[in-house]
């Protein structure tokens, strides 16, 4: 999303690269010349998304498709994260409200609008107690089994190679560390693992993840709980990547001191930790520092997602728990997660640079005689990662077919049916909007554009 910054703008590679538009080999070499400004030492970023992203994090919110229409939350949202979860799209009861009968328009809409701001998508979530449609509330045994791979492996189709992470199961565990009874549970103590196994196989390239609350503090029997179960899955082999900690510190919680154990000590499982749902009674300016230090401070911990926009979109508004207040001013806690966040912590993002050339148009000729071609031009752009756009022409009938150097890779696209089952290697078709679409890559540290070649079909 908009999260440049001061510093970022101030960058030559981001001035170099906005309107610039690649349509031939002969616009290469100019490119070439142009890359060679690295980020470097960075003025302090001024936005969250920016500041993150200078340790190769992300900061990101809570959307809901119902607030899309309102352009103040909107103009905040696309300014300051880059991470994106649905609030409620694509929660079982969203995305299947008749058994077999899937609706993706509000989930469609989150990701749509996520993505045309550059920002990434986390998934929310496949198999959960709460939040269930009707239809599932009522059944158990096999059934249920059944009907949770189906969810799973039909509302992962959709999204395929598409998001950044997903919640395979969330909010499985009783406080004293037990499993929470449910219709799912009572189906089999496996069931959590069947999930992750059976996202594994629907979505390879999206990372799997177990997400709670109340697992913040590292001797509380819950955390130990979920600890156990993740330590287990990893020791046998079932496929899990991630770890989220929603922190809500509401409602009678707060930020306990041990955070940083917690979060390393999951890290150390071999998992991406993350905080998910983020929010603070009266947001208090030192509880929000300390969760963000606690995450900077460990390599593993990816990024931090507050849960709303603003302390009105909050689902517990009355505490005003957000970083924003409801006319959207940045409130002192805001300043608080900002400084933290530009004061360093762990950084991952390279700052060698990147050398090589890049091809941007191929034109192909297929035996059918057709031919088609497709050229790059810059989008928006961000310190982290950038936007493309590609225009296509010669046929209206086309695969394109993208490939990534490494170890940039792609993380989102729109307006085509894109798949990218490798992060660096996309194939593109139209989806119906049109010869133009969009495509956001991560650079990684290597900003080369990638090559991009078409034929007909
Ligand atoms: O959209 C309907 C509206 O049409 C209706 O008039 C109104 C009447 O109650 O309900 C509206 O739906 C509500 C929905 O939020 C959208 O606002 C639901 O009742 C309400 O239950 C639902 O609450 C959501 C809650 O999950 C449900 O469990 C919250 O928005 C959402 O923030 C919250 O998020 C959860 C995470 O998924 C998991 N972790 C905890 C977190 C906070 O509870």
């Amino acid at each position: 999303m908009a999260g440049s910054s001061s510093g970022l703008r101030g960058n030559r590679w981001w001035r170099s690269s906005v309107g610039r538009v690649l349509a031939g080999v002969t616009t290469v070499t100019a490119v070439a010349a142009v890359l060679v400004a690295a980020p470097g030492a960075d003025a302090a970023a001024s936005t969250l998304g920016a500041a993150a992203a200078q340790s190769g994090r992300y900061f990101g919110t809570a959307i809901a498709a119902g607030k899309l229409s309102n352009s103040a939350y909107t103009t905040l949202a696309a300014r300051e994260f880059t991470m994106v979860t649905p609030e409620n799209e694509m929660k079982p009861d969203a995305t299947e409200p008749n058994q077999n009968q899937f609706n993706f328009s509000a989930g469609d809409q989150v990701y749509n609008w996520a993505i045309s701001h550059g920002s990434q998508v986390r998934g929310h979530t496949l198999a959960w107690h709460s939040q269930q449609p009707g239809w599932m509330q009522s059944m158990s045994g096999t059934t249920l089994r059944n009907a949770m791979i189906n969810h799973i492996q039909k509302v992962m189709a959709h999204y395929q190679g598409k998001l950044a992470y997903w919640d395979v199961v969330n909010e499985a565990f009783n406080e004293d560390g037990s499993r929470r009874s449910s219709n799912l549970q009572s189906t089999g103590n496996d069931w959590i693992e069947v999930a992750f196994r059976t996202a594994r196989a629907a979505d390879p390239s999206t990372k799997l993840c177990y997400n709670d609350y109340n697992i913040d503090n590292w001797s509380y029997g819950k955390t130990q709980g979920v600890y156990n179960m993740v330590r287990d899955f990893k020791s046998r082999g079932v496929p899990i990547d991630c770890v989220g900690l929603q922190a809500h510190f509401t409602g009678g919680s707060s930020v306990p001191g041990n955070l940083q154990t917690t979060i390393a000590g999951f890290a150390a499982l071999g998992v991406d930790v993350a905080l998910t749902e983020v929010d603070v009674t009266n947001a208090s300016t030192s509880q929000y520092a300390a969760l963000t230090q606690a995450c900077v401070n460990v390599a593993r911990c990816v990024g931090i997602t507050v849960w709303g926009v603003r302390d009105s979109d909050s689902w517990r508004s009355g505490e005003s728990p957000l970083l924003f207040d409801g006319n959207g001013n940045k409130k002192a806690a805001y300043n608080s997660v900002l400084n933290v966040l530009n004061s360093g912590g762990t950084t991952t993002t390279p700052t060698t640079t990147p050398t090589g050339t890049t091809t941007p148009t191929t034109p192909t000729t297929t035996p059918g005689g057709g031919s088609c071609s497709a050229s790059l031009s810059a989008g928006q752009s961000w310190s982290d990662r950038y936007n493309l756009n590609v225009s296509v022409s010669g046929a209206s009938s086309w695969t394109v077919t993208m490939t990534v150097p490494g170890p940039a890779k792609i993380i989102a696209t729109w307006n085509v049916n894109a798949t990218w089952p490798s992060s660096q290697v996309m194939t593109a078709t139209p989806n119906g909007s049109g010869n133009n679409f969009g495509v956001t890559i991560q650079h990684n540290g290597n900003r080369n554009w990638p090559s991009v070649s078409c034929s007909t079909s």
